[in-house]
């Protein structure tokens, strides 16, 4: 039962909503918790007897989680809030004092207004924002934060007391990825993950703020890690939660790159098989960055220059080069500098390294049959025979095999589970199950254009025991 307290505060949040333009909310990141959410977000952690708890809700906002914090704990809790934004801040201020929660705003950048260890419960729905390697607020840091919201997060876990509990509403991008390893590996090591929400639908939770990130409530404790974690998935909004419990080490890859999956590995046709490092594949990001490479870029072919394969060039038809396109499709690669990015003759399989949920397929993988060394732009992933430092083509037939499993339903659900950004990372391709060289050659043997995606499916099957 959501009480009207929460109820109170989801107007407030509302009237803010309607009224915040939208530089304010993206310059702030000021996407506001729905009360569903915040009321999830709170039963998420555990009953506590006694006396009261010392709450944290950073990026306060309105200070609707505090609200729903106090409804969690029949209002035995003392709020300490950090807000940015003087206006919010008095917004929440002014609501928590009607509400009657003992508690104290203190205006200012969460990661630089100092937070005293020894919360009990913390709270937060954080900034999204690409956070810079260069910005002094790395320092403070316990490990490097591509984003803001990690570092909130970070902040939120080092305020924690002794057996103390946080839940964070953020994206899904840390649980997989380079970018994200750090922090990973920090708070995995620090804390105990004991349990994840997440959302059948991208658009399901703020749907009134325009988030397009892929979002889940994530619950971290300070204590030793607990040997099951809990994922609960909600399909509808206010539709109730499958609830499941997995063990820790099936949703985290504990030797690899620590990858969180929202679906356990190990329990499905994928079981058993090789990674693609493992089997001797590799998978590296087109070499090419256009925008920094202008003086080498050619509208119109000469003789001498290599093409510059972008995403586009790849459609369901098939690949053209070149096409019709508001950027240059030739490059020079006379300089050393242009001449390392060339990729030798051969075969590969490349895959666009951006997809988002909504698209029927989430890995989008296609053969590139290259008779002369070319180069590919950033936005690509190409799978080779190669290290990273080193490119070395596929036997043509592996590569057709290649593109029709990368291209399979099992491979979709995999992929799903363990990302819920709009990436396709080289990192997530080099943990990707498939079958063995044998299998894939089989597998290329039989490839054609144009297959429909019950037809993928099925010579995937035919050729896997
Ligand atoms: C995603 S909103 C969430 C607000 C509120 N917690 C909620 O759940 O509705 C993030 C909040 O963080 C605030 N914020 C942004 N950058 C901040 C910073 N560096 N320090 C403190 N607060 C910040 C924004 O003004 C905004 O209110």
């Amino acid at each position: 039962m959501v009480a009207s307290a929460l109820l109170m505060a989801e107007e407030t949040r509302s009237h803010v909503v309607a009224t915040t333009g939208d530089t304010a909310r993206s310059d702030y990141s000021q996407y506001l918790t729905p009360y569903q959410t915040a009321h999830l977000a709170a039963s998420m952690l555990s009953d506590a007897d006694g006396g009261r708890l010392r709450c944290l809700d950073l990026g306060a906002g309105t200070g609707i989680l505090s609200v729903a914090l106090a409804e969690r704990y029949g209002g035995r809790v003392d709020v300490d809030c950090v807000e940015l934004d003087p206006e919010l801040a008095r917004i929440c201020d002014g609501e928590l004092s009607q509400l009657e929660i003992p508690h104290r705003v203190a205006v200012g950048d969460a990661l630089i207004v100092p937070i005293g260890p020894g919360y009990d419960r913390v709270i937060l729905n954080p900034p999204y924002r690409k956070m810079a390697a260069g910005d002094v607020r790395q320092a403070g840091l316990p490990a490097r934060s591509p984003n803001l919201y990690s570092a909130f997060m970070m902040v939120a876990l080092c305020a924690l007391a002794p057996g103390g509990e946080c839940v964070a509403i953020v994206p899904r991008s840390w649980t997989n990825g380079q970018y994200f390893q750090q922090f990973r590996a920090w708070a995995l090591s620090t804390c105990s993950f004991d349990a994840m929400h997440v959302y059948g639908s991208r658009t399901e939770i703020f749907s009134d703020t325009n988030v397009l990130q892929e979002t889940m409530l994530v619950r971290f404790s300070k204590r030793p890690q607990a040997p099951t974690v809990r994922v609960s998935e909600s399909q509808v909004k206010d539709g109730e939660p499958v609830v499941r419990e997995y063990p820790f080490d099936e949703l985290v890859d504990t030797g690899g790159d620590l990858a969180v999956r929202v679906t356990p590995a190990g329990r499905g046709p994928l079981d058993g098989m090789a990674t693609l490092k493992a089997s001797g594949l590799c998978a590296s990001t087109g070499k090419v960055v256009d925008f920094r490479s202008r003086d080498v870029l050619r509208r119109d072919y000469e003789p001498g220059l290599n093409r510059l394969i972008y995403a586009w060039n790849f459609t369901s038809e098939g690949y053209t080069h070149p096409v019709d396109s508001y950027k240059p499709q030739w490059i020079d690669c006379s300089s050393e500098r242009f001449a390392k990015q060339l990729i030798p003759a051969g075969s590969y399989v490349v895959v666009k390294r951006f997809s988002s949920k909504e698209e029927s397929r989430r890995v989008k993988a296609h053969v590139l049959d290259l008779g002369e060394p070319q180069t590919l732009e950033n936005h690509l992933n190409y799978v080779h025979a190669g290290t990273p430092r080193k490119t070395v083509p596929l036997d043509p037939a592996l590569a057709r095999g290649l593109e029709l499993w990368l291209s399979s339903s099992e491979v979709d659900a995999w992929f799903r589970a363990r990302s819920g950004s709009t990436q396709v990372n080289a990192s997530d391709l080099n943990a990707m199950p498939v079958p063995s060289a044998r299998q894939l050659i089989e597998l290329g043997g039989r490839w054609l254009l144009g297959l429909t995606q019950e037809e993928v499916d099925g010579l995937c099957r035919s050729v896997l025991p």
